[in-house]
């Protein structure tokens, strides 16, 4: 019997560790339309950071002739002997907050192009409940010629892993899984439970599987939706949030929620895709939108938070020299997509305060393209500050003393917390 061949389609920060993952069992080709991606890759170097670059290189091909391991291509032709494709490519929302289902559209078309017999495509992005049947498979099945179910079958497998997180890695974490036909569905299941220590999970359908994935994000958006409400309200009340939380943690079944910027790929994306279709289907759901609702006004709340105390402290505002400490959109990652930080900088920049950027991980050149704004890797020790911000926790920022770089009557504006109890 052949050995299976497996094409993961789109190597970002969930395609690639999949993939080398799978090639440490199976012949693995990674295909990716960005180019300069696929060089990196191959040069064994991941500027993501979510495979290290001797694990990375560990796996790459050296000859065609290994049996195992991985190969990456912009080339069609590379993935045309494969037989289970896995669709690893993102699914954004647009300016109105609908999602954007076209690199589904054209990836499912690119693999429709080599798809064959007997062949299992599997889709891992994130979308909404019956978007894999009612979406992917009519192009597969247009572009393709074949027949579904009888010539070609589709799985679903969303995946969970969190950008960063060194602990909770791809082969650590329950997979959900789930297939067109039940013996399709075995098949996928068997498939990752040959490479995913933690487990996996048959779920008896596509639809419950998508739908188990985009609402475990939807309610983490809910949930830190209602910790930035108390925020809010307990602001006005002078009242220390993180004190409330402290202490209503140590009830056993309190959520451990904390207040914060919602941005990225994820989180602040996924429940718009179950809003949609909610509405498609003749609902109007309430709390999902009230929670991207607050989560969304966050970014001008800390803002004008911080202008007050600006000018509670005599500061003008204009020209104030503000240090801002990370723009990623979560801490120990160099993911700046959808980062809400940048909303904050552009709302003080609005009011003329001249802003500094500091990150250790964020890419500078990423971030002048995305947001025009330039950042830097180094700390600036020799200059000083009106105010300084912690947006994002990086690790870096934990063991070092700001005030030294704190103008008298100057103050560190803790978004997230991060130095409660410690001597700043
Ligand atoms: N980032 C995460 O931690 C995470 C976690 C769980 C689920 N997800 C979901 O996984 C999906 C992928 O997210 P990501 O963060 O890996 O995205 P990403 O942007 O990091 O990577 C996607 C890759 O796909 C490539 N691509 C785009 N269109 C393509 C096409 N037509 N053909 C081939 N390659 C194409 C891009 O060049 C890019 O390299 C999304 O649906 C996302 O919601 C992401």
């Amino acid at each position: 019997m052949e050995k299976d061949k497996i094409a993961v389609i789109g190597l970002g920060y969930v395609g690639l560790p999949l993939a080398r993952l799978f090639a440490t069992k199976f012949n693995v080709v990674g295909f990716d339309i960005n180019e300069s991606r696929i060089n990196e890759l191959s040069k064994g170097i991941d500027s993501t950071l979510e495979v290290e670059d001797e694990v990375l290189k560990s796996v790459l091909k050296t000859s065609q002739h290994d049996e195992n391991g991985l190969i990456c291509s912009s080339n069609l032709d590379d993935i045309k002997d494969c037989n289970y494709y896995i669709v690893t490519v993102p699914t954004p929302i647009d300016k109105n907050n609908r999602p954007n289902l076209t690199p589904l559209y054209k990836s499912s078309k690119t693999v429709a192009k080599v798809l064959k017999k007997g062949d299992v495509v599997i889709y891992e992005s994130t979308v909404y409940p019956g978007a894999t049947e009612d979406e992917c498979v009519p192009i597969l099945k247009k572009v393709s010629g074949l027949k579904f179910n009888q010539d070609f079958f589709v799985g679903y497998s969303p995946e969970r892993i969190n950008p960063g997180d060194k602990l909770h890695t791809v082969d650590k974490i329950l997979k959900v899984t789930s297939g067109s036909t039940p013996e399709i569905a075995k098949k996928v299941d068997a498939l990752y439970a040959s490479i995913i220590t933690a487990g996996t999970h048959l779920a008896p359908t596509i639809k419950v599987a998508e739908a188990a994935k985009v609402i475990e994000n939807s309610q983490r958006d809910i949930n830190i939706a209602f910790v930035n409400e108390l925020l809010k309200i307990f602001d006005l009340m002078c009242i220390d949030i993180y004190d409330v939380l402290k202490a209503a943690g140590t009830k056993w079944n309190f959520l451990d929620f904390k207040p914060g910027l919602v941005g990225g790929h994820c989180i602040g994306v996924d429940p718009y895709y179950l809003a949609q279709k909610a509405q498609e289907v003749g609902y109007h759901p309430e709390i999902i939108l009230a929670g991207r609702r607050v989560n969304d006004s966050m970014p001008k709340y800390f803002a004008s938070e911080i202008i007050k105390v600006m000018i509670q402290n005599d500061f003008r505002v204009k020209n104030t020299k503000i240090l801002i400490l990370g723009i990623t959109f979560k801490e120990n990652c160099p993911d700046v997509r959808n980062t809400k930080a940048v909303e904050v900088i552009k709302e003080l920049e609005s009011y003329g305060s001249k802003v500094t950027v500091y990150d250790p991980w964020a890419n500078p050149k990423e971030v002048l393209n995305l947001y025009n704004l330039v950042t830097q890797k180094n700390l600036p020790i020799n200059n000083i500050f009106d105010v300084i911000i912690l947006m994002v926790k990086h690790k870096e920022f934990m063991n070092h003393n700001f005030n030294s770089m704190l103008n008298s009557g100057g103050f560190i504006y803790d978004l997230k917390g991060f130095f409660k109890n410690k001597e700043v």
